[in-house]
């Protein structure tokens, strides 16, 4: 086996490089028959983030001649696109992959590859390398665009791996992308994160906060809208903090506005941090009607005491007010969140404060996790004090309260006519539709002559707590 190669390193991922290195995707002629009467499949986990890198890499695999495999079993490339941000997420993994040594053993040929952040941990990478031959090529987030010549090189036997984390200041323009829905698309704004959240391992997978230029961005939504596409998200891990990289003092809402203009129907973002939210974003969000009233703003915590350790940057108390600030300015908004319960050292007093806050912000919906550490990171230091019964325990009580007031706020919405747009027939039912309203909430309904993309008026005749029910009145 070739040992040509580095490990990710979370030390150095704590050394920023300063500067950003910029450049052009280019395929090499030589390397565009690859895969020619070759087929791929791609497994991918966590976040948008690494739903738009599979979009690229099915981009670039397509260039390189590959056809998409309908079945994992049947594909002569078998990619998995990993997350490495709870424990859970990765044993899973390790789960999937350990099962492909059959595949393998009646299938030689076949070839399967391991990317996204588990291939940026350094202890991960190690264990796959002693323990799992069966993976034939390990690449790193930040080496997407080296995969034609990787995957060529392990399609002659070599046994690759690519996972340093020296390409973590650079950003690729013009890759290929192959994306999975042509109505809504995912955009990229910036990569990487430096808020370091002490509990949190992204910013060691996916390495510093750089921003993606404003045109090629636009460029990109232009391009969208001009294939017939409805609906952007834009992305990044830290979205409000877009351009300060570049220079710009207010860049996000800068792009917001520009976006606004491209003319796509509709515009979302995600992450929000609550931490860099400004004015002039919430006024943007206010005026520009392409700009949806949906907003996901991470909380993680109620209590100053827990978001101090966490490093988030803010209190209890102006998250509150960014919020009030919120649904005065913009009627109407939905709000989701992301909350952490069982960090070390969280008391049942400060749970109750998490509580308290889920009961005055009434989330729309939220995310829940027990807190997961995460090696290398400042909080797997700490001791963690609150047993697994404990921490199970706070997570159903705190479901219980988001719960309620998804409910209660859905429940407010029947009788109402919500503008959805149609993402296709229900996984349920096959006579119904679903999609997702202005102010993002999930919308089952009925209705005729109603097709993939088109923005139905849906009357809402009735709510359960994390969906709705409704018949079509009209396309617009
Ligand atoms: N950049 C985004 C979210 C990134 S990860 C943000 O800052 O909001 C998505 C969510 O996973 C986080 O918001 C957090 O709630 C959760 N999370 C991250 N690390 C975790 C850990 N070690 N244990 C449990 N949950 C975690
Ligand atoms: Fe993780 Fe915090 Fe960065 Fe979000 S802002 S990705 S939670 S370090
Ligand atoms: Fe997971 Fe990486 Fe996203 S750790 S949440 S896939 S940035």
């Amino acid at each position: 086996m070739n040992q040509n190669y580095r490990l990710p390193d979370h030390n150095a991922e704590r050394m920023r490089m300063m500067d950003t290195v910029r450049s052009e995707f280019h395929l090499d002629p030589a390397l565009t028959e690859c895969g020619r009467g070759k087929t791929y499949f791609i497994r991918t986990y966590g976040c948008q983030a690494n739903v738009r890198d599979s979009e690229t890499i099915a981009g670039i695999l397509e260039e390189m001649g590959f056809l998409p495999a309908s079945v994992m079993e049947e594909a002569d490339v078998l990619l998995f696109n990993t997350c490495a941000v709870r424990k859970a997420a990765e044993e899973h993994v390790l789960g999937e992959i350990g099962s492909l040594k059959t595949l393998k053993r009646n299938d030689p040929d076949k070839l399967f590859a391991l990317c996204g952040c588990m291939a940026q941990e350094e202890s991960v990478v190690s264990q796959i390398l002693r323990s799992y031959p069966q993976i034939d090529l390990l690449f790193g987030t930040h080496n997407l665009s080296r995969l034609p010549q990787l995957l060529s090189r392990a399609m002659k036997g070599e046994r690759v791996v690519e996972v340093e984390s020296e390409g973590s200041g650079s950003i690729v323009e013009g890759m290929p992308v192959q994306r999975t829905r042509s109505f809504k698309a995912f955009v990229n704004i910036m990569y990487g994160c430096d808020k370091f959240c002490t509990y949190c391992i992204v910013p060691y997978t996916r390495g510093k906060e750089r921003s993606r230029e404003m045109e090629y961005i636009l460029e990109e939504i232009r391009g969208v809208k001009q294939a017939g596409g409805k609906e952007v998200t834009l992305l990044g891990q830290n979205v409000n903090a877009y351009g300060k990289d570049l220079g710009m003092q207010d860049g996000f809402t800068e792009l917001l506005k520009r976006a606004a203009e491209t003319g796509i129907e509709r515009i979302r973002f995600y992450t929000s941090h609550p931490r860099d939210y400004s004015e002039t974003t919430i006024d943007a969000m206010r005026d520009c009607l392409n700009i949806m009233p949906a907003l996901h703003l991470p909380v993680q915590s109620g209590s100053d005491e827990i978001l101090r350790k966490m490093n988030r940057g803010y209190t209890s108390g102006s998250f509150r007010t960014l919020y009030d600030r919120m649904k005065e300015k913009i009627p109407g908004i939905t709000f989701t969140t992301d909350l952490i319960v069982g960090f070390p050292s969280e008391t049942e007093a400060q749970f109750q404060e998490t509580l308290d806050l889920a009961e005055y912000c009434r989330f729309d919906s939220a995310f829940t996790f027990v807190y997961s550490p995460r090696e290398g990171t400042p909080a797997a230091k700490m001791e963690d004090t609150v047993s697994l019964s404990e921490k199970k325990d706070r997570l159903q009580r705190l479901n219980e309260v988001i719960g309620k007031h998804a409910r209660a706020n859905n429940e407010a919405t029947v009788g109402k006519v919500l503008r959805v747009l149609c993402d296709g027939r229900s996984k349920k039912k096959e006579e119904t539709f679903a999609g997702y309203s202005e102010e993002n909430r999930l919308v089952n309904f009925t209705g005729e002559g109603i097709r993939e993309g088109d923005i139905v008026d849906v009357r809402i005749t009735e709510a359960r707590s994390f969906s709705l029910f409704g018949e079509a009145v009209g396309i617009v």
